[in-house]
């Protein structure tokens, strides 16, 4: 009983200490908190970023001076609008979403935000949109973000299309533990994570590291960056 208290009271501070820091860093607006309704009454499920994530996104884009940044897997649009809120007007901000509904939700995500100038969403299979996009590149952030298997497929083209200091970000790279070790290999998702984590620990050309900072801190982002050519 002793211990339960303990860890009661570990999870307690752990998750006012996370309350704090959302809102000095990362307070969320109204469009924010719309766009999380727009998700649950699209019966969309809510595995969107926390706020955290969203101002380290936009940290990021700053640290690569970020005017072109793509985004796979655009759920209800939550992500992108951290991610279009730190671009310059003149920047641009293409998603990639699957799904048509989702992305009529997005499109009136971004609208509602006030960023649908700067923010675009392509509907179709990343598989297929991401061949059309080297003509725009290169893309100084990449944030990954969608089915699990295609993992290692998306970073393939993510280098390809980036340029020396790009930054790709990648979600859900702990999953618990299940992305960082050969027994992912059962499970389809876990192994396109764990291949991807590899991949960017092998890559000649990144640097990465993958952080937990979930709210239970089980999953997190992989962050890696593009390294010059050798
Ligand atoms: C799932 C996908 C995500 O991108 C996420 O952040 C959490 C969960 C999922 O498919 O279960
Ligand atoms: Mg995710």
């Amino acid at each position: 009983m002793q211990q339960e208290t303990e860890l009661q009271q570990q999870a307690r501070i752990r998750h006012e200490v996370e309350e704090n820091l959302v809102q000095l860093f990362a307070p969320e607006d109204e469009a924010l908190r719309t766009t999380i309704t727009a998700t649950k009454e699209a019966g969309l499920p809510a595995i969107h970023i926390n706020p955290l994530q969203g101002k380290l996104l936009q940290v990021l884009a700053a640290a690569c001076n970020a005017q072109k940044i793509l985004e796979i897997g655009s759920l209800a649009g939550y992500s992108g609008i951290w991610l279009a809120r730190a671009l310059p007007p003149t920047g641009r901000l293409i998603t990639l979403e699957v799904s048509p509904a989702h992305a009529e939700v997005v499109q009136r995500s971004f609208e509602q935000a006030g960023v649908a100038d700067r923010a675009e969403v392509r509907v179709g299979s990343a598989h297929e949109s991401l061949p059309q996009l080297v003509d725009q590149a290169p893309f100084d952030l990449v944030f990954i973000d969608a089915d699990k298997p295609s993992y290692p497929h998306y970073l393939d083209w993510a280098i390809r299309l980036s340029r020396p200091g790009s930054i790709i970000v990648a979600d859900n790279c702990i999953r618990a533990g299940q992305a960082l070790s050969e027994s992912a290999l059962d499970d389809q998702g876990a192994a396109g994570l764990y291949q991807y984590n590899l991949q960017t620990l092998k890559h000649p050309r990144l640097r990465a590291i993958a952080l937990a900072m979930d709210e239970d801190y089980t999953d997190g982002f992989n962050i890696a960056v593009v390294l010059p050519e050798a």
